[in-house]
């Protein structure tokens, strides 16, 4: 019988889960099928209720259902609590389990990049749900240092309290300092919006110190060069879009839906279809 697969968001008409998880079942000769469910956010719990009445096997969860959609869950994993978000859903005979995946999708992608982060000094910029996935993933790894810069910033002061950790030194900092100190940090990574399509002029930090050696990583994938991806190239830096992450977190789904992680490669070439 055909497997299904879904995702739960608000609005997803222009989601490229669908292609990019479809292009993954082909690859799996799997007899696979993956929606996109429009759900409004006050049938939020009757579409949970939904996945076990209808026995679907897994779904996403996306804007903006990821933090509400935990209540209604049997069993939310050590890593979502964390990140406070679930984007993947696993139904086992009608017992649900949240997971994140966004942080280790992100962290397999920059590991392609930078094959090791222990000692990394590492700028994150924002403090959403974007920045706590992403931090909950970077600091098993230890680096050395994790500065946390936020356009408001008792989000980052929180957000550094809340990851302190004694093989990592986590601070917050506010965007223009952190501009004034850029040369410190190996890695700096943006998880705002800044620079997204339509506003793809914005920039959410100035790169005037940027070292030439750092590795410019940007959650955003539309576009897929931001204008901080190519201001940092044209100062010699190495750079990582948002692709990778998306490809990732999609793949890390897929292996707790069915126990296979899926080859990336013909997902990503989806994507980047999609996308040009
Ligand atoms: P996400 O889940 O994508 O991280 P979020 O939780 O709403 O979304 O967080 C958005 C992040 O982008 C925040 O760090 C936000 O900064 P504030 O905490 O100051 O609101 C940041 N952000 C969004 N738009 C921004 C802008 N125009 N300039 C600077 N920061 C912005």
């Amino acid at each position: 019988m055909k497997k299904v697969f879904g995702l739960l968001g608000h609005p997803v008409g222009h989601s490229m889960s669908p292609v990019m998880h479809q292009a993954a079942y082909e690859q799996l000769d799997m007899d696979a099928t993956y929606v996109a469910f429009d759900v409004e956010p006050h049938r939020l719990e009757e579409a949970v209720k939904g996945i076990r009445a209808l026995n679907i096997r897994g779904c996403n969860v996306t804007i903006p259902h990821k933090v509400e959609v935990m209540k209604y869950l049997d069993v939310v994993d050590e890593e979502a609590r964390q990140i406070g978000a679930v984007n993947t859903i696993l139904n086992e005979n009608g017992q649900l389990t949240g997971y994140n995946t966004d942080g280790r999708g992100y962290i397999q992608s920059l590991l392609q990049v930078v094959p090791e982060l222990l000692g990394a000094s590492i700028l994150v910029i924002g403090a959403g749900g974007a920045a706590r996935a992403v931090l909950a993933s970077l600091l098993p790894h230890q680096p050395k240092q994790v500065v946390v810069a936020n356009r408001t910033i008792e989000k980052a002061t929180d957000l550094a309290r809340v990851f302190q950790r004694d093989t990592t030194d986590v601070n917050a900092s506010t965007i223009s300092s952190a501009a004034a100190n850029l040369e410190e940090y190996s890695i700096i990574i943006n998880t705002t919006s800044v620079g997204m399509s339509p506003h793809v002029e914005d920039m959410p930090i100035s790169l005037e110190r940027l070292s030439p050696n750092a590795v410019v990583s940007d959650l955003i994938y539309n576009p897929l060069e931001t204008r901080l991806l190519k201001e940092a190239k044209k100062r010699g830096a190495r750079v990582l879009n948002g692709v990778g992450m998306f490809v990732h977190q999609g793949a890390l789904s897929i292996e707790h839906w069915t126990g296979i992680y899926p080859e990336s490669e013909p997902m990503r070439k989806t994507i980047l279809k999609q996308l040009k």
